[in-house]
């Protein structure tokens, strides 16, 4: 793709993202996406403490932050990271209405995660959800490792290969990565820790596949 194109497509994907922002995070909390995201959570073994890092790269809006946190885990900070300021706005909204959520440990920043605009090894783990599916694999893996410290976790999900997957590759406008291309590209950075399978009656299992990686 030549970069005109690419600066397009940006601009394109931010838009629809802005424009569906609260109808996308409505469906996400009707079905029990959220909640399914937080058990699955919980159930890995993340080391995290009060100076812990965290990157919610792709954040949309706020999901998986939310669920990180609904998880029990308390960072030191967690970055939700977006093209849609829509999104993000939601987001930060969504996180001030918990409870359970201080709003000072989390942030909203827009821009592209393909020139993440975080210095080398600066979080100790990225939620990736759904994200990917926008970029080239190598490109968005290799960057999404630049900012992790060695040893760090990539809590990867991204869309799997299924009827679901293939009728929201239609609605959202991204490419599926065959999960084959997802660890054979992932190894180049990361060691694979997990590869997860959820029980098909839980909402995360219908259209994620689900990675537990370390950066190497
Ligand atoms: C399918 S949604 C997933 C959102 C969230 N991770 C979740 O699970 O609910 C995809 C998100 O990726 C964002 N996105 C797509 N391409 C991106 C890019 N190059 N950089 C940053 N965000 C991007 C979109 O704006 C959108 O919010």
């Amino acid at each position: 793709m030549t970069p005109a194109a690419r600066t397009r497509r940006l601009g394109t994907t931010a838009t629809f993202y802005d424009r569906i922002a609260d109808v996308h995070n409505l469906a996400l909390k009707l079905n029990g996406y959220k909640d399914s995201v937080a058990k699955f959570l919980k159930s890995l073994n993340l080391e995290v403490g009060p100076e812990t890092m965290v990157l919610d790269s792709g954040s949309g809006t706020g999901i998986v932050t939310l669920a990180f946190h609904q998880a029990g885990f308390r960072p030191k900070k967690t970055i939700a990271f977006d093209l849609s300021r829509n999104s993000l706005k939601l987001a930060l909204g969504q996180a001030r209405k918990e409870k359970k959520i201080d709003p000072g440990n989390i942030a909203a920043v827009q821009g592209n995660i393909l020139a993440l605009p975080f210095a080398d090894a600066s979080f100790d783990i990225v939620l990736s959800c759904g994200v990917l599916e926008y970029v080239p694999l190598d490109e968005g893996l290799r960057e999404t490792a630049r900012i992790l410290k060695p040893g760090g976790k990539l809590v990867l999900l991204p869309v799997k290969p299924s009827l679901v997957g293939s009728v929201l590759e239609l609605l959202y406008n991204f490419k599926i990565h065959p999960l084959e291309d997802v660890r054979k590209i992932s190894q180049r950075y990361f060691k694979i820790v997990g590869n997860y399978k959820f029980p098909i009656a839980e909402p995360i299992a219908w259209s994620k596949a689900i990675f537990l990686l370390e950066k190497k």
